[in-house]
């Protein structure tokens, strides 16, 4: 089964054709990030501008990649929310657009199963439920088992700002750029990472909730103290070994707790017999080497197997749009009209 799948939910216009969930004929993305970068962070209007100028060629460019015609796909799938509503609607309006003209079913799609469903991507090896997925997005994180396709058990979330939120305002707060985490990272290969003593809130004991407002704001004091004994006009003025060993020393402190609380379910659910993480941050080298140094050697380790699968893309949409119509195939039709909605609830 091929699915034509959308994603416009942020600052990425992503379009993918999947085979059967796992097969990736084509991944095409158009990238706002040089345009985001000028402003420091997501400008909805623009966002969506971008989109509205981009939908059509990304779409064209994916068919071709794909070497699929309108008759080959079978279904469409959509991101329907959560996300930036007037980049959502650029989206569910083509969606439906084709679904009407095409008369192709159209499978709403929940954006955090987008990312959940990554691990599938790219190769055919056997996936053992029961399994836990560290979900480490810019607006959301969180601990979820999963028992069976689609069956999501909200373990522990973030109670303020998302692990890649942190990445991106320490970024901002160092004069480095717009997206942080991987601003961050290259610039943390240079430094200490023992260089700083931050906060890791692991919160009440056996919490698998995150808290990462706190470790934000003591990089901010520990900023503020270095430019005045420096005396440093702003952050333009911090010097490049700070800088570094600020970033290691950041990075560290979030994923270790990312990491321990990962560990506090798997201890909780002994019976399960895979551990993944997906989302934005799950491109970070030291987030992976980390969680593989606290996991006993004999669990199941699973991140997306290419980077372009971490970041927002439509190939893991397509992906979670095919285990939902595999669960209930008659639900989705053609003509079908989506709202996108903000809401993490998606029915
Ligand atoms: O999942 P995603 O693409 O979008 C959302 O659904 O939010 O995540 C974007 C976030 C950004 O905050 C970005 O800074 C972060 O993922 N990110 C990273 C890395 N690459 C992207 N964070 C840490 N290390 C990275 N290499
Ligand atoms: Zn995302």
């Amino acid at each position: 089964m091929k699915i034509l799948s959308i994603e416009t939910s942020c600052d990425e216009t992503a379009c993918a054709v999947i085979e059967d969930g796992r097969k990736v004929l084509a991944n095409t993305i158009a990238s706002q990030i040089d345009i985001h970068a000028k402003t420091g962070g997501v400008v909805p209007e623009v966002a969506a501008r971008e989109h509205v100028l981009k939908m059509i060629p990304v779409l064209d460019e994916c068919l071709e990649e794909a070497e699929c015609s309108w008759d080959d796909i079978d279904a469409l799938a959509i991101t329907r929310g959560p996300g930036l509503i007037s980049s959502l609607i650029i989206g569910t309006e083509t969606a439906n657009v084709i679904s009407y003209v095409k008369e192709k079913p159209l499978i709403p799609v929940q954006h955090i199963t987008g990312h959940i469903y990554s691990n599938w991507l790219g190769h055919d090896e056997e996936i053992k439920f029961p399994l836990l997925v560290l979900t480490v997005s810019g607006g959301h994180n969180e601990i979820i088992l999963m028992r069976d396709h689609h069956h999501f058990e909200v373990l522990g979330e973030s109670r303020d700002d998302a692990a890649g939120e942190a990445f991106d305002k320490v970024a901002r707060i160092l004069g480095l750029g717009y997206p942080g985490g991987p601003i961050i990272s290259k610039v943390a290969l240079d430094g200490d990472s023992s260089a700083y003593s931050l906060p890791q809130a692991m919160l009440e004991k056996g919490s698998m909730d995150f808290s990462f407002s706190g470790l934000k704001t003591a990089v901010l004091n520990e900023v503020k103290r270095y430019g005045s004994e420096k005396g440093l006009k702003d952050e333009s003025e911090i010097d490049d070994k700070f800088k570094a060993d600020i970033a290691a020393s950041f990075q560290e402190a979030v994923n270790e707790v990312l990491a321990k609380k990962l560990l506090i379910a798997y201890e909780k659910y002994p019976e399960v017999k895979e551990v993944h993480i997906a989302g934005g941050v799950s491109a970070n080298t030291r987030l992976r080497e980390i969680v593989k140094e606290v996991f006993p050697d004999d669990v199941k380790l699973r991140c997306p197997g290419k980077i372009s699968f971490c970041t927002d893309n439509a190939a893991m949409i397509g992906a979670s749009a095919y285990y939902l119509y595999k669960l209930d195939p008659g639900k989705y039709l053609p003509k079908t009209n989506i709202t996108p909605t903000t809401s993490f609830e998606i029915g």
